[in-house]
């Protein structure tokens, strides 16, 4: 029987990450909802823009357009479901933060190139944020201490999952399996250490 902290690597691997979250995140993460719900919020409002600022600098890539239009209704309608998860514990949607593990992984962008070579990169990081949040939902899917949350995360975790596929998918259509995966193991190398830099906190979802 393989055990759970083996059970741990092995979904991760599914998602290509190389540095599995240390599970006492969760601990930190549900002493304090509202901060946490507050960041879990602007991580969908922002995917949502970040697929309506693809969709209008690439309004020539029909597929991206047709893929990503659906996923805006989908991010914003998780922005709300996470709006109302505040609401109902009578808790309030705090500021927006610096969101230091999305700086990080935009640094690692390669500068210059043409319009196209910023697409891959721009697609790739979507794809990254997208399978992190989704190996973060899956923690607190299954060890928050209330389950109803356990419920509302699983949720989540389903959804990004999709979209990391989705993104991923985009990027090997249009610029070929090879130079995506190249540079995919990139980004995954840059991303654990980026993971291995950030302090680890209850208030951030990355
Ligand atoms: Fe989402
Ligand atoms: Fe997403």
């Amino acid at each position: 029987m393989i055990n759970t902290k083996e059970k741990e690597l092995q979904e991760v691997r599914m998602l290509g990450l190389k540095l599995p979250t240390d599970p006492r995140w969760v601990n930190l993460a549900e002493m304090d909802l509202e901060e946490i719900l507050t960041d879990h919020a602007y991580c969908e409002q922002k995917a949502a823009v970040s697929c309506i600022s693809l969709i209008s600098q690439y309004p020539e890539r029909k597929e991206l357009v047709k893929e990503l239009a659906p996923i805006v209704t989908e991010e914003w309608g998780h922005f709300r479901l996470v709006i109302a998860e505040l609401d109902k514990r009578n808790l309030n949607l705090g500021r927006q933060r610096k969101d230091e593990y999305v700086n990080k992984l935009l640094s690692f962008q390669k500068k210059g190139g043409s319009r196209d070579d910023k697409l891959l990169e721009k697609l790739l990081v979507c794809a990254l944020i997208e399978a992190r949040s989704c190996e973060r939902f899956r923690l607190l899917s299954l060890h928050i201490n209330d389950d109803h949350l356990k419920e509302f995360y699983h949720r989540f975790m389903v959804s990004e999952a999709g979209h990391y596929v989705l993104f991923i998918e985009l990027a090997r259509k249009y610029f070929g399996e090879e130079r995506t995966n190249q540079r995919w193991k990139e980004y995954l190398e840059r991303e654990a250490e980026i993971m291995g830099e950030l302090e680890l906190r209850g208030d951030r979802m990355h």
